[in-house]
């Protein structure tokens, strides 16, 4: 799908034409967000929110518009509930501390799950260290999807937030997000919906979801790197205290007491990057586009095929596999019962053009859990293709020979 927007697919790697199977870590940028970056630079870069003249006047519109557009995109009720941060991890440790200041005390307890990400972990870790809470765990099932009914089981009275991702950034599974909010609201617990792997793949609606606080990075959207967004309900931002102090998110400042800003500037402390912020809208209109029902469809179907070819190779065990997924496949490959190393194989892959990623994925408590050193993970965005599958699953093989 409109291969041709991405110029840096065109890039050689080792003398083979680059192979890009490393989305979930990052996605390719179109020519437009690469145009709109330099477009600003070029013709209105000026400080928003601050000047009367003209360029900031046209910068501050630039960027409210933008947030409109990302409220848009995540189905929020307002531009109010959409805050800018510098990205998905940033979002969730803005929401840590604030969140925790509100309502988090000792003996409380924290629900996230046991595949979660790193930055969905250890913001929580460091919270419960620094209020006494406790951070609980939602187990697996065999097949790896999340145990629903020990998850209503970990609810209580001291449960005060429950935070799990939409889509696990290694085994591409997408989890139950609206179940387990109707179970949270039930117990009376709001919920965070990390999406960082989730938003350019499913037709996210927070309010559908019902979600109480979604976060997301622009740059896995095919937008800049830097930029993110925490989505709050209006209710429950305004609940809540700023996680960092300065410029903007003040009303007024004086010697005895500091009043400040309304939504959502409160948790906008600094010059925000208005730059991204309009490259990030840029993104998301150029995935509005092409139709994100369309490059849903197509995603699967390349997930599906990613799935067959690699099932037929000898000694490749997927994780998850038969469960549903958004664009990531995940696994290992075994010889006599021996686990090839996946630093090895994603190295002789790289030498061959393909990228994908190995390792634990920042998610070292699932891997363990897993038992295993890490994965080889391949995840595909709307502009890889069936052609790539095969390159990827030939130099696979060819890996597979070597190291054997
Ligand atoms: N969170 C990103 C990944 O899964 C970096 O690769």
């Amino acid at each position: 799908m409109n291969r041709e927007d991405f110029p840096i697919l065109k890039e050689v790697v080792y003398n083979h034409p680059l192979v890009y199977l490393d989305n979930a870590a990052t996605t390719q940028k179109p020519q437009c967000v690469i145009d709109a970056l330099t477009e600003a630079y070029t013709h209105w870069n000026a400080n928003i929110h601050r000047g009367v003249h003209h360029l900031s006047q046209v910068a501050t519109a630039k960027h409210e518009q933008a947030r409109q557009i990302v409220a848009d995109y995540l189905g929020a009720a307002s531009a109010k509930e959409i805050v800018f941060t510098k990205g998905t991890t940033d979002s969730i440790n803005m929401l840590a501390f604030s969140f925790g200041e509100a309502f988090v005390h000792e003996g409380d307890e924290i629900v996230v799950s046991q595949l979660e990400h790193h930055s969905n972990i250890v913001p929580w870790q460091m919270l419960c260290e620094r209020k006494g809470a406790v951070l609980k765990v939602i187990p697996l099932r065999e097949d790896l999807s999340l145990d629903i009914e020990a998850f209503k089981a970990l609810l209580s009275p001291k449960t005060k937030l429950v935070s799990v991702a939409q889509v696990s950034n290694v085994l591409g599974i997408i989890m139950p997000v609206k179940d387990i909010i109707e179970i949270a609201h039930t117990a009376h617990v709001p919920v965070c919906v990390d999406g960082a792997q989730s938003a350019a793949h499913l037709q996210v609606d927070v309010r559908d979801m019902d979600c109480d606080f979604y976060v997301c990075s622009a740059h896995k959207m095919y937008g800049p790197t830097g930029i993110g967004v925490l989505y709050g309900k209006q209710h429950w931002l305004e609940q809540l205290p700023p996680a960092e102090g300065g410029g903007e998110m003040i009303e007024h400042v004086h010697w005895d007491k500091t009043t400040y800003n309304t939504l959502p500037y409160k948790f906008e402390a600094g010059t925000p990057d208005f730059v991204g912020s309009y490259a990030t809208a840029v993104a998301l209109q150029y995935i509005n586009h092409l139709s994100r029902t369309k490059i849903a469809d197509y995603e699967d179907s390349l997930t599906t095929y990613l799935e067959q070819q690699l099932s037929s190779i000898e000694g490749v065990r997927i994780y998850a596999m038969g469960l549903k997924k958004a664009g990531v496949v995940s696994f290992n490959v075994f010889h006599n019962n021996t686990i090839i190393h996946p630093f090895d194989l994603g190295t002789l892959l790289d030498r061959q053009g393909v990228a994908v990623r190995t390792g634990h994925h920042c998610a070292e408590p699932l891997i363990d859990y897993l038992g295993i050193p890490g994965t080889v993970r391949a995840s595909v965005a709307l502009y890889n293709t069936r052609e790539e599958i095969d390159v990827f699953i030939s130099a696979l093989k060819r890996a597979i020979t070597m190291l054997s």
